[in-house]
């Protein structure tokens, strides 16, 4: 008789372990698949980085080929314009119009790009003024 409880208390305890370690995995999953629902900023960060490759000549604070994002954000600021319009060749430049010819050419790919994308970009931008 002791035997069987023993063995029952034993038992109950493993069953215990067992949904605490279910529980963790849950939340660790839950976290994992939420991260992709990323902000605006985030997903303008990463077109920028990435496929946009728009980071190979816009750095965040220094000129390269291209005028910094810093720069491209207080010229946009200041004159009230708009950079969606911009990249979607609706628009004629405003930061830097002597270079324009460099940029122009990516515009075929901004162009392709969906509102929301655009959209992310323009967060992105904006959130390096100062
Ligand atoms: C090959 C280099 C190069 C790449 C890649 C590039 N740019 Fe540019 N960009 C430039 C140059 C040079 C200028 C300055 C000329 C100008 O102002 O239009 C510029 C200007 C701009 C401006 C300011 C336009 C204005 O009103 O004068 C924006 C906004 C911009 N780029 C966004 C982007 C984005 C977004 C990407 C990625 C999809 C990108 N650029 C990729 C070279 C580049």
């Amino acid at each position: 008789m002791k035997k069987i409880l023993f063995l029952s208390a034993v038992l109950t305890f493993a069953s215990c372990k067992k949904e605490e370690k279910t529980t963790i995995d849950n939340s660790q999953i839950a976290t994992e698949e939420a991260a992709p629902a990323a902000t605006p900023e985030e997903l303008g960060k990463s077109i920028f980085e990435g496929k946009g490759n728009c980071v190979s000549c816009h750095q965040v604070d220094q000129k390269v080929i291209g005028p910094s994002i810093q720069e491209i954000a207080k010229t946009y600021k200041s004159k009230n314009a708009d950079i969606v319009t911009f990249l979607k060749g609706n628009a004629d430049p405003i930061v830097d119009p002597s270079q324009y010819d460099v940029m122009k050419t990516n515009l075929a790919v901004t162009k392709e790009m969906s509102d929301e994308e655009l959209l992310a970009i323009q967060t992105y931008i904006y959130s390096h003024l100062k």
